[in-house]
């Protein structure tokens, strides 16, 4: 964690929450963190909801004054026209959303979302000043094959081939880390968002080299969050499983509380 960074801890819910159990939800958190006296100018706090959730939160967290950031999990890399069942980046905008999701493994699995469609993500979401996080991650048979970093920064360079340096978040997720329970070790987390972070610089430049946020996500917990943290390559977690859990994902929030 540099301290030019500002830390981002952001929840990706997956397909889990309908709009009233986030409603409920996004309001027991922010007390959570108020009762706490979390510092969102010290770490920010980000909640990826299901499309249909995005409605309700934004008029929760607008209508409390909330200081929560959120955003889709995905977006579509057309702005509208005939594509049934996609989400357009300027409807994402149109509900406050400051972020979304692209490249998810989820979402490179199970839709065959290729490099070249990541980055044809990736620009959409610009072209709607959202700002993406690319997740990038090798499978274990990647790692066996072509070492730690080979695969994710591949798959970083193929998703900023042709697009002009600009703010963007980038995901380290490990895939063989993710909802297994098994983290990867903060040296491996480490290793690779330097590898990510040395990539972008030879790309964009230093400036978006210092300037840029690395998160690691992969079985981020409140007990391993401060070991992540505490190296200089990662600026925050994505979170799924526990992101789910108001005492566990606040408290991954307040990890400057338990950074030693
Ligand atoms: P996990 O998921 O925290 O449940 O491992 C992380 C992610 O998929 O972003």
């Amino acid at each position: 964690m540099a301290v030019n960074r500002l830390p981002l801890i952001a929840g990706n819910w997956k397909m889990n929450l309908d709009h009233l159990q986030a409603i409920a939800f996004t309001q027991k958190l922010a007390w959570t963190l108020r009762d706490a006296n979390h510092d969102y100018s010290t770490t920010e706090v980000a909640l990826f909801p299901p499309f249909t959730d995005l409605r309700s939160i934004q008029n929760l967290i607008e209508g409390d004054k909330f200081s929560l950031a959120y955003g889709g999990q995905d977006l579509s890399m057309h702005d509208t026209g005939a594509f049934t069942g996609e989400i357009s980046g300027g409807f994402l905008r149109a509900l406050g959303s400051k972020y979304v999701i692209i490249g998810h493994s989820e979402r490179r699995q199970f839709h065959a979302e290729t490099d070249e469609v990541v980055r044809s993500k990736v620009e959409a979401a610009l072209r709607h000043n959202l700002i993406p996080i690319i997740c990038v991650g090798e499978t274990e048979a990647d790692l066996a094959q072509h070492g730690p970093s080979a695969v994710p920064v591949s798959q970083l360079s193929a998703a900023l081939s042709g697009i002009a340096a600009s703010e963007i978040v980038i995901a380290y997720e490990p895939v063989w880390a993710i909802g297994t329970g098994k983290a990867a070790t903060e040296e491996q987390a480490q290793q690779v968002c330097s590898a990510l972070r040395i990539a972008l610089t030879e790309v964009w430049g230093v400036d978006s080299g210092e300037s840029t946020r690395i998160l690691y996500g992969g079985s981020v917990k409140s007990g391993n969050i401060s070991s992540f943290m505490r190296q200089p390559d990662v600026d925050g977690a994505l979170v799924g499983g526990a992101s789910l859990d108001v005492a566990e994902f606040s408290s991954i929030c307040r990890f400057l509380k338990h950074v030693v």
